[in-house]
């Protein structure tokens, strides 16, 4: 009976463990996290959500607060199209974000950065052209391009020095996505180097409608197989969402994907940024407490714990400090959320706001709990102490439970 650990992931001269570490904004994926998947020979992931905010808390760098301070005056006003981010603040914060983090690489393992193309920040393309340009300026190994399906974006680095020779991949969650990507990308002559195909069961946003329940991961991974060897194209395919066991990843393999990318699992480990109070939530989780809302803004469904406290908040919107969301005209659904219940309740001093979350905020504060769907068989990867709470586990761990682990076994911790 084979296992992970029989199979390699080959990214040009590169032979990689086929475990990818996802990346989980803002900050849950956190260098520590990526650099043990690099360290023990795979792939992990950084991400740059609200990366002024992750070079403050981390760096000593104060983005926010001059963000904050430039447009104070704006705060009570209903329209934020002249909120605009500093591009040379992006700049140094996914500098020093992405350089500190290589520095510290260890192993042959590779790290790479998630880039959402709904954080739109009032600028998409500038912001995002800067997002990827400093990155890649910054030495980062690879860019995976997430949330959206970004049609321009080879477009925005194609003069980059390092274009061809960092690894660029893209999520996709249909065959239509990745065709689309590959026409509207085509004419950059540079194919992904890797294709990451996100399941119903993933944690995060979906690319998926409400009905997510009726689609299947490997039916997409097969799809999509097929349609590349009948273009005869070879890219690797990195099937992702509910990969559990080290025996699931391996059926994957089996089956041809070149890698799986898994990040629940890595929920309760030392290394994720979460605090311990809300990993123990992961832990706690049962099947009935998750559930997919609509209450990002993104408008993407997204998996959450249904006990967590971004949901049905009345949080003022708080753009001028973060403001991630704002799109190409400085529009935020939960602002228009925000202003109808505040206009429907004159003179109340707090408003409650059921169908979206000012998402900038309560993912910053790590009060939005995403999380795949088998959040709850965490319980099961641990044991329980005295106290009643469950032991945490090391990255070094779950990684090589996956690596090495058959028979849809679950090694505990000693
Ligand atoms: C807490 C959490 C946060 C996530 N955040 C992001 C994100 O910021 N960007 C992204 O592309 N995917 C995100 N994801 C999706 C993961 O990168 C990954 O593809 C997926 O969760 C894999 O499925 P699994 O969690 O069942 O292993 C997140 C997942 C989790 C669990």
């Amino acid at each position: 009976m084979k296992c992970v650990d029989d199979f390699r992931l080959k990214l040009g001269q590169h032979e990689l463990v086929p475990i990818m570490i996802g990346g989980m904004g803002v900050d849950i994926s956190t260098s520590a996290l990526a650099l043990e998947a690099a360290r023990l020979g795979g792939v992990g992931h950084i991400s740059d959500a609200m990366v002024t905010t992750i070079s403050d808390r981390r760096y000593e760098t104060r983005f926010v607060k001059d963000k904050l301070k430039q447009y104070k005056a704006n705060v009570p006003n209903a329209d934020k199209s002249a909120v605009k981010f500093d591009l040379g603040h992006i700049e140094e914060a996914t500098r020093l974000h992405v350089s500190r983090t290589m520095e510290a690489k260890r192993g042959s393992g590779l790290v790479f950065i998630n880039c959402m193309e709904k954080l739109t920040m009032n600028a998409p393309r500038e912001t995002l052209k800067m997002r990827l340009t400093a990155a890649l300026d910054a030495g980062i190994d690879g860019i995976t391009l997430a949330a959206g399906l970004h049609l321009g974006s080879f477009g925005l680095i194609e003069d980059h020095p390092r274009f061809r020779d960092a690894k660029l991949g893209i999520i996709v969650s249909s065959l239509r996505a990745l065709q689309l990507f590959l026409r509207k990308n085509g004419r950059t002559n540079r194919l992904p180097d890797y294709v990451v195909i996100e399941g119903p069961l993933a944690g995060g946003h979906l690319g998926f409608g409400m009905d997510w329940a009726q689609y299947d991961l490997a039916t997409i991974v097969a799809e999509i197989r097929a349609w590349l060897a009948v273009e005869k194209l070879a890219i690797p395919l990195i099937p992702a969402g509910g990969i559990f066991t080290g025996s699931d990843a391996t059926a994957f393999l089996e089956h041809g994907a070149g890698a799986v990318q898994v990040a629940t699992r890595f929920t309760v480990t030392d290394e994720c940024g979460l605090p311990e109070k809300v990993k123990q939530e992961y832990f706690k989780a049962s099947e009935d407490d998750i559930e997919v809302n609509g209450i990002s803004p993104t408008g993407y469904p997204m998996r959450m714990l249904k006990g967590s406290p971004g949901i049905n908040a009345g949080t003022h919107p708080n753009c001028e400090s973060f403001g991630y969301l704002l799109d190409a005209n400085g529009k935020c659904a939960y602002i228009d959320a925000y202003n109808r219940e505040v206009a429907a309740h004159p003179g109340e001093k707090k408003v409650v706001v059921r169908d979206k979350t000012c998402l900038c905020t309560h993912m910053r504060q790590f009060d939005i709990w995403t999380c795949g769907q088998y959040t709850y068989r965490l319980k099961d990867t641990t044991l329980k102490t005295a106290d009643g709470s469950y032991q945490m586990l090391t990255a070094a761990q779950v990684f090589q439970d996956y690596q090495f682990s058959k028979d849809g076994k679950i090694a505990l911790p000693a």
